[in-house]
């Protein structure tokens, strides 16, 4: 179904619209929070339908703890955790399937790390459509591959890292018209994940935050995200724009290295390497976009260490209430190093691109270490110990 890059100059492609729409117009699909709310913004015929199954609507928390000890004062999370399949790629897939099922696709297929894989898996079971997912072997969190199996997808692995995955379904994709890629390169997946811009403006009580702090692993969310909050400026709809801040990890960190290096484009890192799964990308598919979203919105891309993502995650479950896997509490991680860069009464929203259930494995848990209760004596005398 092509590979979704231009003839001429080899980019991505990516949609374009001339129509302009005020506010009243962006929000007339549906009442509910969520992506089709925003199915006016959407290249999607009208009479199609949908396949969803209730993506976007997340909730954008007040952050309690993390604010007071980092001192932010108005720090926010949008926990992408809470969509249908645990991740936020489910509201670029229902784009993505419904424009499948449109076009007469009978097969999907995706390279991932994980989410995208267990997302496809799921919005292909609800469309009655095939879906091929290629993995790079034993680098995919648990949760995420037991979601894949679960919904029904032919799982196939690769010796090898994420990138060596996409090269190879993009190949095939390019060149077979009955297979639909629906990776992030697909502009139909952007289109749909921008809608986290148009909510976290309706949510903030429409204004844009100052700082949108996100992980950056293939690049395709950033670029989403920024696309959403400069559409809703060149509609009018608002005249400021947020600073774009990318996190990845110092294992898989090329956008930090170019962006720093004022590079022209992004040197592809051989071996990524991170606890946090998500994102050990070290060709980012999508970095021209992303590298121009970071300087456009005159922002910066900053790399945390693997122990200072797990200690975030920890304190996000422990302290906020809010379970995210590693890649996304990267964002938090970074906010220590981001203290010169923000004013503490910024308006900041954080991304938390997926939950925690996916990845257990990065979790403490000593089944031994439990004190055993089979009576109520035995349980007065512990709780009289204050454990
Ligand atoms: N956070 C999580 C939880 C992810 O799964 C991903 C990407 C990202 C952040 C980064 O987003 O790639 O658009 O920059 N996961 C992809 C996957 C690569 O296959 O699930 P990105």
């Amino acid at each position: 179904m092509g590979g979704f890059t231009c003839s001429r100059c080899g980019d991505l492609l990516e949609f374009t619209r001339d129509q302009h729409l005020a506010y009243a117009g962006l929000v007339s699909g549906s009442e509910q929070l969520g992506v089709w709310r925003y199915a006016k913004a959407l290249p999607i015929d009208s009479g199609t339908p949908h396949v969803t199954l209730g993506e976007g609507g997340t909730p954008l928390v007040p952050s309690v703890f993390i604010a007071k000890s980092r001192k932010f004062k108005a720090l926010r999370f949008k926990n992408e955790g809470q969509n249908p399949t645990g991740s936020f790629k489910d509201r670029g897939m229902t784009v993505a399937v419904t424009r499948a099922l449109e076009a007469g696709a009978r097969t999907l297929i995706c390279a991932s790390t994980g989410n995208t894989s267990a997302s496809l898996a799921a919005y292909a079971a609800r469309a009655g459509l095939r879906a091929v997912v290629l993995l790079p072997a034993g680098k995919v969190a648990p949760g995420k591959l037991i979601q894949a199996a679960a919904h029904g997808a032919k799982i196939l692995k690769v010796d090898g890292d994420f990138e060596k995955a996409l090269g190879i379904v993009r190949e095939v994709a390019a060149a077979d018209d009955r297979i639909y890629l629906v990776n992030s390169i697909n502009p139909y997946r952007v289109e749909g994940q921008k809608t986290a811009a148009f909510e976290t403006y309706e949510q903030l009580g429409r204004r844009v935050p100052d700082y949108v702090v996100l992980p950056v692993g293939n690049a395709g969310n950033i670029s989403a995200i920024w696309k959403g909050f400069e559409e809703l400026r060149e509609w009018g709809i608002t005249k400021e724009l947020p600073v774009m801040v990318g996190v990845q990890a110092s294992g898989a960190a090329p956008i930090v290295e170019a962006i720093a290096e004022r590079a022209e484009s992004v040197e592809a890192w051989a071996e990524p390497s991170t606890v946090a799964s998500a994102i050990r990308i070290g060709n980012p598919a999508s970095w021209k976009k992303a590298v121009r979203a970071i300087r456009k919105s005159g922002g910066t891309a900053i790399s945390v260490e693997d122990d200072e993502i797990m200690k975030a995650r920890d304190e996000l479950a422990s302290k906020e209430g809010i379970f995210l896997e590693p890649a996304s509490a990267a964002p938090v991680a970074a906010l220590s190093h981001l203290r010169d860069l923000i004013r503490s009464d910024d308006v900041v929203v954080c991304i938390g691109t997926g939950s925690g259930l996916k990845d257990p494995e990065t979790v403490k848990l000593d089944p031994k270490a439990m004190p055993k209760v089979n009576d109520a004596p035995s349980l007065r005398n512990l709780l009289s110990r204050n454990i």
